[in-house]
């Protein structure tokens, strides 16, 4: 069967970052097919929207789809984008590298972030001048699936499973998150611990080594997966998956850095693994390990972006990674 993979450079360096993934994941000759699709500023620019009907279509009847990073109008795409597919699960690894200089040289984290409701629901109110209320939501369906997938990452990784919550507080509504969570860690017989997500911050700063799949409710995932960012060392490295029930949308956690845009020197590395988590998804396994263990020996002795320190540019790593594949 032939995979149809949407294609959304976007603005700025996703218009370098994405097509370099493609030429990594065409490398492969694994009959994937790519149809290019247009959203960001510069459509906007051009059409008058900042996401196209025909854009959206062409995200719905792909198999999966490597978005890129769109400018101003990045909650106009994105957003959208993320509901298009279904998206209840935001996967964001964050790991270091042989050869990459970090603030926590051994951390290898999953968060496995709820991305349907919690207090992004988005129900807010003003009651009066001065007085506004925000409604947390949290279901058991929704809790239940985040946890399903959390489980199966920490099976697959052979690692235990974190639970981040703050049902001291939330009684109610993470009381729900917390009880449904580790139900599903129990039916599966997995290794579990809990933590409150405050604490879980900074034990993540003092002993990353010690963590592994984290599961959290949406502003938690947020926020725990940029602190973990931090501690790797760079948004450069960083890749995401949005999955849905059948459709799944990846993406790097970064924009479209107007800084460095057209200079040909941005980081490719997020948006390949990105691609890596692409492969999986659609079952190509074995490739998605041969991409990973590529970028990985390139990072530690191949050439390296000015992000990492290096004076190589976005095709030089690209090249890298193909050539070691
Ligand atoms: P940014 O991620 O674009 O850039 C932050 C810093 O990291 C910059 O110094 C940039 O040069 C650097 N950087 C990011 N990715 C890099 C890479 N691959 N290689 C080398 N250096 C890299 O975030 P910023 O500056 O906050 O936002 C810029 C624009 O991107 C804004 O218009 C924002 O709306 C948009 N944005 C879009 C996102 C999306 O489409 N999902 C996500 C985040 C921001
Ligand atoms: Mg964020």
């Amino acid at each position: 069967m032939t995979e149809t993979i949407a294609v959304i450079p976007g603005d700025g360096i996703g218009k370098s970052v994405v097509p370099a993934a493609v030429r990594v994941l065409d490398s492969l000759d694994l009959g994937l097919s790519f149809v290019m699709a247009d959203a960001g500023d510069e459509t906007r620019a051009d059409t008058g929207t900042p996401l196209p009907d025909r854009t959206i279509e062409t995200v719905e009847s792909a198999d999966a789809t490597l978005f890129g990073a769109a400018g101003e109008t990045a909650a106009d795409v994105i957003l959208p984008l993320r509901s298009v597919v279904g998206s209840y699960a935001n996967i964001r690894p964050a790991r270091t590298y042989p050869g990459v200089a970090a603030v926590a040289p051994d951390t290898d984290l999953i968060f496995v972030r709820e991305n349907t409701e919690g207090v992004y629901a988005g129900i807010e109110s003003s009651i009066e001048p001065g007085i506004t209320t925000l409604t947390r939501v949290v279901t058991e369906d929704a809790s239940r699936a985040i946890a399903e997938m959390a489980v199966e990452y920490a099976t697959d990784r052979d690692s235990s499973l974190t639970i981040a919550h703050k049902a001291n507080v939330m009684r109610t509504t993470d009381g729900l998150f917390l009880d449904t969570a580790t139900a599903v860690a129990n039916e599966h017989g997995i290794d579990y611990d809990t933590a409150l997500m405050d604490a879980l911050a900074m034990q993540l700063v003092m002993e990353p080594e010690a963590y592994d799949v984290v599961v959290c409710p949406n502003l938690a995932g947020d926020l725990l997966s940029d602190l973990a960012a931090g501690l790797v060392g760079g948004l450069g490295l960083l890749p995401s998956a949005n999955i849905g029930g059948d459709n799944a949308l990846f993406e790097p956690v970064h924009g479209t850095a107007p800084d460095i845009a057209g200079e040909g020197i941005a980081n490719p590395t997020a948006t390949i693994l990105s691609s890596a988590m692409l492969l999986e998804y659609l079952g190509y396994d074995q490739a998605g390990r041969q991409v990973r263990a590529a970028v990985e020996a390139s990072l530690e002795n191949g050439p390296k972006t000015p992000d990492l320190g290096g004076n190589g540019s976005t095709e030089d790593v690209t090249s890298a990674v193909i050539d070691r594949l």
